[in-house]
This record gives C-alpha cells, structure tokens and sequence, in this order.
C-alpha cells in the first residue's frame, strides 16, 4: 500500500488520456483550442496499461480517466477493458462532458467502467451553448439517460459554481428528486494561469463559498417547499473517492454534494496522483512540480516508472498553501 510521507493511503490515479475536448467551456479552454501535442508527445494507450500494471502493484487500486473529454480518444474502450482486468484494479470511473454517452454507455460498461461523472453547469439550453462555446444540451441530458439506463452506479453530475453566470440552482438541485443522479456543485477555480493572474477570466469574486451556496439553495427550496438539505446519512453514503460533501431533500432518490475547493481545502484527505496526458505526473493540483513518467517508462522500462511514481508520490506536498494557480489548463490536467 502507498502511504505519501505525511500519512496519507494514496491509492487513486487520474489519468488524463487527451488534452482534447468536443467542446470549449469557457474557464477550460480557450476557443480557438491548445495546441494539440503530436502522437510521439502523448501516452500511448500500450503505456497507460503499462503505467496502471505498475501502479497496481505500488497500491493504486481506483483509477479515473479524464480529458480534455476523454471519449474522443480512439480505443478508449479498449483501453478501459485492459485497466478493469489488471490485477490490483477495483474500480474505474470516468470524468465525461457526456455528449458521446448516448452512442457508447453500452460499451463502456462492458468494458468494466463501473461509474460516470457527467459536468453539466446549467440547464438552459441557451447558457449552456455560451459556457461550452457550441454545445448542445440535448446531448447531455441523452448522455444522462443513456448512463442511468445502463446501470452506471452512482451517476454524478458535476456543476462549476460561477457567480456572474446566475446559473439556477434549485432546478439543479431538484435534479436528484426524483431519480438517483448526484448533482455536486464545485467552487470555481483559477487553474489555467500562475497565481496572480486571471486563469481564463477567472476572479475571485466569481467563486461562490460553499458555504454561502448552501444558503442559497435552502432559501430558494424552503420557499419551493421541498425543505432544507440535510447531509447524507452514513447508512447511505455516496460511493465517491473524491472530496465532495453529501447533502439530501426529505425523500430525494440521489443527493447534493459540494466540492469545496477554495473555501475548506481538504488536502489532508487528498488521496490521488494526477497523470496527464503527456506522461507527466503531477503530485498536487495546484503545483506545477511535475514529474516525467514517460520519459522514465521511455528510457528505463517498468522499474524505472516505477520510481518514478514513488518520487513523485515522495514529494506530495501536505496542502496547497495557498498557491492556487496553474501553468496548465484544466483540460490539460483533468480536473
Ligand atoms: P468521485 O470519485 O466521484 O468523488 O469523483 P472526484 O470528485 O474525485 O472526481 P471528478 O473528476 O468528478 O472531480 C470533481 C472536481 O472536484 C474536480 O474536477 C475538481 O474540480 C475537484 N477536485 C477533485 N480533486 C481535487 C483536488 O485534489 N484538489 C482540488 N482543489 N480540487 C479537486
Ligand atoms: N474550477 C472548478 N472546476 C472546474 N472544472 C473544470 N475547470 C474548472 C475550474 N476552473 C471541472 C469540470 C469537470 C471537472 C473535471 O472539473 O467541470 O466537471
Ligand atoms: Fe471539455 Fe470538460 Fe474542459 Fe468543458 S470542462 S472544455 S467539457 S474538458
């Protein structure tokens, strides 16, 4: 078992396997794109079962896919089958804008993924076209369906809070009235510019406190007469590996979670190692410190990746003391 050298179990990997996406929302990407890396730049899906093999045996036994979006990466369900069958692996789950759910759910789940989180930050077909540059909603409400009708378990939608959007919260939270769905609302962050710059528009005061959003969300559902939140009894915990805080409407089928990355960080419970798409490995979000896994499997082989990913997992910093920017792009890093 991999135990960082402040105390934590460190056993999920996030692997970003595409710096692309099929959409452009607006504090991820820049529209015109990033400059795509060639083929040579990226993993290969060979070395990302590889990668995963190694981790496996170094404790890693919960692994992510990300993006960009990662269901425009060709293979991708091919590459899902080798990871759910390596020995080590319990579980993959997926970080998905769910536009392509509608056409592949099916496969995905042959293939072993065993959850989705779809990110849908507002139910206005209108806004939603603003946020994602040129998308259309239709598909991701298709894309939920398509995954709650599969059997996917639990289903989470992801919302990025942003406080100039005026997004409609209650017609969100009263997402998870009726069927399982597990709506988490994420404070905004400024990822994708270094620490006192504006990463993609992103200012401070467009981040909403979790705090302040549960507010927010009780006065508009005690006024709609559904009740305050209450959180999540234990019996019925949310099955995530992630930081999210569970809340529930009086008879509700899913729940509320909050991600509360700015106000309430919970670095002492982090429990991940990032991989982005171009081998490196990153030990903390907001840290630019990034350690070069391709290289090392490139040049040396399995032992070499594989202390690689020990150093790596050496220098995880106990929390982000406040530097909270990025050199890279959220869709460069996978959230
Ligand atoms: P579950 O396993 O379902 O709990 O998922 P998860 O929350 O680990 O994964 P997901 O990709 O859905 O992440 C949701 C968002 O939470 C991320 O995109 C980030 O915005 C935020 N988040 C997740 N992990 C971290 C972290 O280590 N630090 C910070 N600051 N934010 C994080
Ligand atoms: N702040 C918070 N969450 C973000 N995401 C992307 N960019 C940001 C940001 N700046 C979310 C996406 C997706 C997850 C991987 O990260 O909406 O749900
Ligand atoms: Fe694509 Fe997700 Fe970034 Fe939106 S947040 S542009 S869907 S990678």
């Amino acid at each position: 078992m991999a135990y960082d050298q402040h105390g934590r179990k460190i056993d999920y990997l996030r692997i970003s396997v595409t710096d692309r996406c099929n959409l452009r929302c607006l504090y991820c990407m820049p529209e015109e794109g990033v400059a795509w890396k060639s083929h040579d730049d990226m993993l290969s899906f060979e070395e990302i079962t590889r990668i995963v093999r190694v981790a496996a045996t170094e404790g890693f036994s919960r692994i992510r896919l990300t993006g960009g979006e990662p269901l425009v990466r060709l293979g991708i369900i091919d590459l899902i089958r080798e990871i759910a069958c390596t020995p080590g692996i319990e579980s993959v789950a997926m970080t998905t804008n769910g536009i392509l759910l509608p056409k592949m759910a099916m496969e995905l789940r042959s293939a072993g993924l065993s959850r989705v989180n779809i990110s849908l930050d507002t139910l206005d077909p209108k806004q939603f076209a603003h946020i994602t540059r040129w998308g259309n909603i239709n598909d991701v409400f298709a894309g939920i369906d398509a995954a709650l009708k599969m059997g996917f378990n639990p289903v989470k939608v992801n919302a990025v809070v942003v406080r100039s959007l005026n997004q409609d919260l209650l017609s969100f939270a009263k997402l998870s009235l009726d069927r399982p769905l597990h709506v988490r609302f994420i404070e905004y962050m400024p990822v994708g510019a270094p620490e006192g710059e504006a990463g993609l528009g992103w200012s401070a005061a467009d981040t909403i406190p979790n705090e302040e959003l549960i507010m927010l969300i009780n006065e508009q559902a005690v006024s709609a007469g559904l009740g305050e939140l209450k959180p999540v009894d234990s019996t019925k915990s949310v099955t995530g590996w992630g930081p999210a805080r569970y809340y529930q409407f009086d008879n509700a089928a899913g729940s509320i979670g909050f991600i509360s990355a700015l106000s309430r960080h919970f670095c002492s419970e982090c429990n991940r190692l990032r991989l982005t798409a171009e081998g490196k490995l990153r030990p903390c979000l907001f840290n630019d410190d990034e350690y070069d896994l391709k290289k090392a499997l490139r040049t040396g082989g399995d032992e070499a990746a594989r202390d690689c990913l020990r150093e790596a997992l050496g220098s995880k910093p106990d929390e982000h003391h406040g530097q909270i920017g990025t050199e890279r792009l959220m869709s460069q890093i996978g959230g």
